[in-house]
């Protein structure tokens, strides 16, 4: 993972990235299931599924014009990534953006009601297992 300001570059640090309340677990990928079950028992993730986006997914570009399109949930959005890279993009306390570079072995959680957006990077693939408190659902509410 590598985190920085977008406006600026300036590199970002785990902690600082805390002090918004966005976690962090780097997860090791020849063992994960140990570390993730734990989590997963500590903060009552109840269901996963798993997605994959690359050139050929149908419909692609619309799905990340969705995605890039600046918005929150009322619950936590949490993405560990099987494989791939991404960008999560998430506001932080002045509204700036905190460009965040996932990757392979990169598991996230970001806040509920936190304004984030997601796109592809130029490997344009992920494969990210998403974790769920309740039943799968994707409610975006759109900033305006
Ligand atoms: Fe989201």
């Amino acid at each position: 993972m590598k985190v920085s300001l977008l406006d600026t570059n300036e590199p970002i640090s785990v902690e600082q990235l805390k002090d918004i309340n966005v976690l962090y677990f780097p997860m090791d990928m020849n063992d994960y299931k140990p570390a993730l079950e734990s989590l997963c028992q500590e903060r009552g993730y109840k269901n996963r599924d798993e997605v994959k986006l690359n050139k050929d997914t149908p419909n692609i570009e619309d799905k990340l014009k969705i995605f890039f399109e600046e918005h929150l949930h009322d619950d936590e959005e949490i993405r560990f990534i099987l494989d791939g890279s991404g960008i999560f993009d998430v506001r932080n306390k002045d509204d700036k953006w905190y460009r965040i570079n996932v990757e392979k072995g990169d598991l996230i959680i970001v806040p509920a009601n936190m304004y984030h957006r997601f796109t592809l990077d130029d490997n344009r693939f992920i494969h990210a297992m998403r974790l769920f408190t309740d039943a799968p659902k994707w409610v975006p509410v759109n900033r305006y």
